[in-house]
C-alpha cells in the first residue's frame, strides 16, 4: 500500500514505480529509521497524540522489526517498498494495527530521511576515524622499525636529497591526521537534529524537539525547518573529506607502486596484496594499490555529483535529494575498503635496505650539501650553486660521485675547499644538517615519531 494513495485514482506506471523506489539503497538506514521512530513515538505520546497502550504497541512492533532485521539480514533483500520509511511503517501496521497508522502524525519523510542519514553518518564518521587511526598506526610501526633507513627524496620524480624513510612515512601520517580532524568538523555539523521540521514548515503538533534531541543523542537542534529538510551540506562535508582522504591514499599508492617497481626496488610488496598476470609468469602486479588509486576517482566524482545535485534546487525538499544516498554510501564504502587495504599493504611490505643505501649514495643527492659547505666558507649561495653545478658536470663526464674526487681536484675549482669537504659530503651530515623543526635530521624525526605516538594514543 502507498503511504499517499488517497488522492490518486489511476495506477502507477511499472517503470516509474521501479525508478521511484529507493529501497534497494536506503534499506541500510532501517535501524536508524526505527530508532528515530521510537523516539518520535515517545514525543507523540508526551504530546497527547498517542495513548499509553498505543505507544506500547508501537514500541513493541518496532522492536520486533528490529529483531527480525538483526536476526535475518537477508530478509530486506527480498522485500519491495517505495523506501525504507514506508517499509517500516507498513511492517509496523501489520504488527501494531491502527496504532501504527498514527506514528506519522506531524512527521514527514522529509524530516525523517534527514534524521536517518544524520544518525547513520555520525556513526560512520567514527568508523572511518578508527580506520584512519589504524592506518596511521601501521605507518608509525613501519617508520619505527626503520629509523635508520634513508631513501632518496624526490622532486619531479628525480632524486633530490636524502630523507629518512621514517620522515617520508610521517608525511602521510600528517595527511591522515588532517583527514581525521576534518572528519571531526564534519561530525560537528552532522550532529544537528532535524526531526520536528515536518515536510517543510515545522511540526503542527506540540512535539518536544529538545527532548527528541536528547533522546537521539544530538549535540544541537536544526534551527530552520526549510533548511533542515533540504540541507545536505553535512553530506557534502563528508564526501569532500572522503575525497581528500582518497587523494592522500592515492598519492601513497602511487609512491608505493613506483618504489616497488623493479626499476626503483626500494620496497617489496607482499604476495598478500599483489596479483599475477594470466600470461606473463614472472609478473607480480600491485593491483591493491592501483585499485586504491583508481577508486579515488569514484569518490572525487561523487563529490562533483552531490554538488551538482544541490546547485539548482529550489527550497525546500525535492525528490532529486533521494539521489544523495548512493553517493554518500559509495563514498563511505570505498573509503573504508581502501583504508583496510592500505593497512594490509603497509603491514606486509618489506624495505630493501641495501637498495635504499645504494640509491642514496648515487646520483649527487649531496650536491646541495656541497654548495652549503661553500656557503659556510664564505661564498654567496648563488655562486656556490653555479660552481657545484660545474663540479657535478665534471663528475658526470668522469663517471664518478662527488666524494670520489680528490682534494686537489676540488681545489682546482675553488681554493675554499679544504680536507673537511668529505665530511660535508657524507650521508650522515646531509641528514643531520637538516635539523630545523620539521626537517629530516634523525633527532627531529625521533621527536616527530614520539609526537605521532602521543597523538595516536590520545585517539
Ligand atoms: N526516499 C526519500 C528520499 O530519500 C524520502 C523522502 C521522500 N519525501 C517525499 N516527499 N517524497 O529522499
Amino acid at each position: 500500500m502507498k503511504t499517499w494513495g488517497g488522492r490518486f485514482t489511476g495506477p502507477i506506471d511499472a517503470a516509474f514505480e521501479r525508478f521511484n523506489s529507493s529501497f534497494g539503497v536506503d534499506q541500510r538506514l532501517i535501524l536508524e529509521d526505527i530508532e528515530g521512530s521510537l523516539a518520535y513515538a515517545n514525543a507523540l505520546a508526551k504530546a497527547g497524540i498517542l495513548s499509553q497502550p498505543e505507544l506500547q504497541q508501537i514500541v513493541k512492533g518496532l522492536g520486533e522489526i528490529k529483531k527480525r532485521v538483526e536476526k535475518e539480514p537477508e530478509w530486506l533483500a527480498s522485500q519491495k517498498a517505495e523506501d525504507v520509511h514506508s517499509f517500516v511503517e507498513a511492517q509496523l501496521v501489520q504488527i501494531a494495527g491502527d496504532a501504527g497508522f498514527k506514528l506519522h502524525t506531524g512527521r514527514s519523510r522529509n524530516d525523517q530521511v534527514a534524521l536517518d542519514t544524520r544518525l547513520y553518518l555520525k556513526r560512520a564518521i567514527i568508523r572511518v576515524q578508527v580506520e584512519i587511526g589504524n592506518l596511521s598506526r601501521e605507518l608509525l610501526n613501519l617508520a619505527k622499525a626503520h629509523r635508520d633507513v634513508a631513501i632518496p627524496g624526490y622532486t619531479h620524480l628525480r632524486k633530490a636529497q636524502p630523507v629518512l624513510f621514517a620522515h617520508y612515512l610521517l608525511a602521510y601520517f600528517e595527511m591522515f591526521q588532517r583527514d581525521y580532524d576534518r572528519l571531526n568538523d564534519c561530525f560537528r555539523r552532522t550532529d544537528a537534529m532535524p526531526l520536528g521540521s515536518g515536510a517543510l514548515a515545522g511540526n503542527g503538533f506540540p512535539v518536544d524537539r529538545e527532548a527528541l534531541r536528547i533522546e537521539l543523542g544530538f549535540g544541537q537542534l536544526t534551527r530552520n525547518s526549510l533548511d533542515a529538510v533540504s540541507d545536505r551540506d553535512y553530506q557534502v562535508d563528508f564526501i569532500a573529506a572522503a575525497a581528500l582522504a582518497m587523494v592522500h591514499l592515492s598519492r601513497l599508492a602511487e609512491d608505493l607502486i613506483v618504489y616497488s617497481s623493479p626499476e626503483f626496488g626500494l620496497i617489496e610488496l607482499s604476495d598478500a596484496v599483489t596479483t599475477g598476470s594470466s600470461i606473463m609468469p614472472q609478473k607480480k602486479n600491485p593491483d591493491s594499490l592501483e585499485l586504491i588509486r583508481g577508486k579515488a576517482a569514484r569518490v572525487i566524482g561523487n563529490l562533483g555529483s552531490i554538488l551538482s545535485l544541490l546547485k539548482g534546487l529550489p527550497l525546500a525538499y525535492n525528490k532529486d535529494l533521494q539521489e544523495d544516498k548512493e553517493l554518500l554510501f559509495d563514498s563511505l564504502d570505498t573509503l573504508l575498503d581502501c583504508l583496510l587495504v592500505a593497512q594490509a599493504v603497509i603491514r606486509t611490505m618489506t624495505v630493501n635496505r641495501s637498495v635504499a643505501s645504494g640509491a642514496v649514495q648515487a646520483d649527487f643527492l649531496n650536491a646541495t650539501d656541497l654548495a652549503d659547505y661553500l656557503v659556510r666558507k664564505g661564498l654567496a649561495f648563488r655562486k656556490a650553486h653555479e660552481l657545484v653545478g660545474k663540479i657535478v658536470l665534471h663528475c658526470e663526464k668522469q663517471g664518478v660521485q662527488l666524494r670520489e674526487l680528490s682534494l686537489a681536484e676540488y681545489q682546482q675549482f675553488s681554493a675554499l675547499f679544504g680536507g673537511d669537504v668529505f665530511d660535508a659530503l657524507s650521508l650522515e651530515n646531509s641528514l643531520a644538517a637538516r635539523s630545523v623543526f620539521g626537517g629530516t635530521a634523525a633527532t627531529r624525526v625521533a621527536e616527530a615519531l614520539e609526537a605521532a605516538e602521543r597523538s595516536l594514543s590520545r585517539g
